[in-house]
């Protein structure tokens, strides 16, 4: 192929422009080929947009500020990405007379995608990015290692507060169904309680675990981080069967209140986009690199419909069709995260 498409699509996260870098730079200088990106993903489709994208394109007096600016230079969207208007989609495709397209998203938007360009009858190759980490077969998905390197400067920096009014800091983080982020993050950062939608966990338990660090190790505050994701707890008073109005990290803060047996002073902090932000860590723009020149690799041997993986240490090409089945990914509650968790003392549930 000559006339190489790649977008971005889905929520953004850091490190998603080292990807394009990583792509523009070994198909123009491997394969010589022309590179377009297209701009909000099916949307920049319909519209029949493209950028031309060359090698230091995007310089700043010589420096090339895409591998480490967080974002997208493309742009996203991460609702409204359907197949809804298939056929025109696929008739822009064909007047932009691009050969071929690698497509960078989480696993909605490669599956849409990759629908697209089987109708279509192109060549597709998917990136895995998504600060959820919940993309299956693959060990690491671009975004997630910063996001992960956010939160956990977050804990350090909501404990020294915590710890100096002794409070009880209950920190949502983001993860949707998956509660990949908050187990890493919360070990990482040092949490006394993980609570995660994949491991049911009791208020009691939570309030007497507060106990313990209180009698036993005499800490006064804790930190609890808290999955988007939780569903509501059944020994939780009245509170159990109450349908959830406020945020998952305000319902437990409002739980351990009117369970805990002592006065326990909560403060609630919902970390929010910040966690999509911030700069690619070095292992997101090393995972970029490695991804990236693997899907134009690919490309140019004529794969499709292949998602390119993490796994055991080596990048590897995964069928788009068994990425589809087994996403999004959850948390295994035997993992041996989870049995890391517990030895070092934290309250994961059950
Ligand atoms: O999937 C990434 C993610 O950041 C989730 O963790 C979160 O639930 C969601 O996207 C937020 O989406 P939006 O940017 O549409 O608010």
């Amino acid at each position: 192929p000559t006339k190489l498409g790649i977008l971005t699509s889905g929520g953004d996260c850091p490190g998603l422009n080292a990807v394009i870098r990583a792509v523009v730079s070994h198909a123009t200088l491997t394969y010589d080929w022309q590179v377009f990106g297209i701009p909000y993903a099916t949307q920049g489709l319909m519209e029949r947009q493209v950028i031309p994208l060359h090698m230091h394109s995007f310089d700043l007096r010589g420096i090339d500020p895409l591998l480490s600016m967080g974002g997208t230079i493309l742009g996203t969207i991460n609702k409204g990405n359907t197949l809804a208007c298939i056929d025109e989609m696929i008739a822009s495709y064909q007047a932009l007379e691009l050969d071929a397209l690698i497509g960078i998203g989480g696993d909605g938007s490669i599956a849409i995608l990759s629908q697209l360009a089987l109708h279509g009858n192109w060549q597709f190759i998917a990136i895995p990015k998504t600060i959820d980490n919940d993309v299956a077969l693959t060990e690491r998905a671009i975004g997630f290692d910063t996001a992960v390197n956010t939160i956990t400067n977050a804990l350090n920096w909501l404990t020294f507060t915590a710890a100096s009014h002794d409070r009880v800091m209950v920190v949502e983080v983001m993860g949707r169904e998956a509660g990949h982020l908050a187990l890493h993050s919360g070990i990482a950062g040092g949490a006394d309680v993980i609570l995660i939608p994949e491991i049911s966990y009791s208020i009691k338990e939570v309030c007497r675990h507060l106990a313990e660090l209180r009698d036993r190790w005499q800490r006064r505050f804790a930190i609890i981080v808290v999955a988007e994701g939780i569903h509501p707890t059944h020994d939780a008073n009245s509170r159990s069967n109450q349908k959830l109005s406020c945020s998952k990290g305000q319902y437990i803060a409002d739980c351990i209140a009117e369970c805990s047996a002592y006065p326990v002073d909560t403060r609630v902090s919902v970390l929010g986009h910040i966690q999509r932000g911030g700069i690619p860590s070095a292992l997101d723009r090393l995972t970029a690199a490695a991804f990236g020149k693997t899907a134009v690799d690919l490309i140019a041997k004529g794969q499709s419909h292949q998602m390119v993986a993490w796994q055991n240490g080596q990048v590897v090409a995964v069928p788009i069709e068994q990425v589809r089945e087994l996403s999004p990914l959850a948390v295994a509650p035997h993992s041996d995260l989870v049995q890391t968790a517990r030895a070092l003392g934290i309250y994961v549930g059950q």
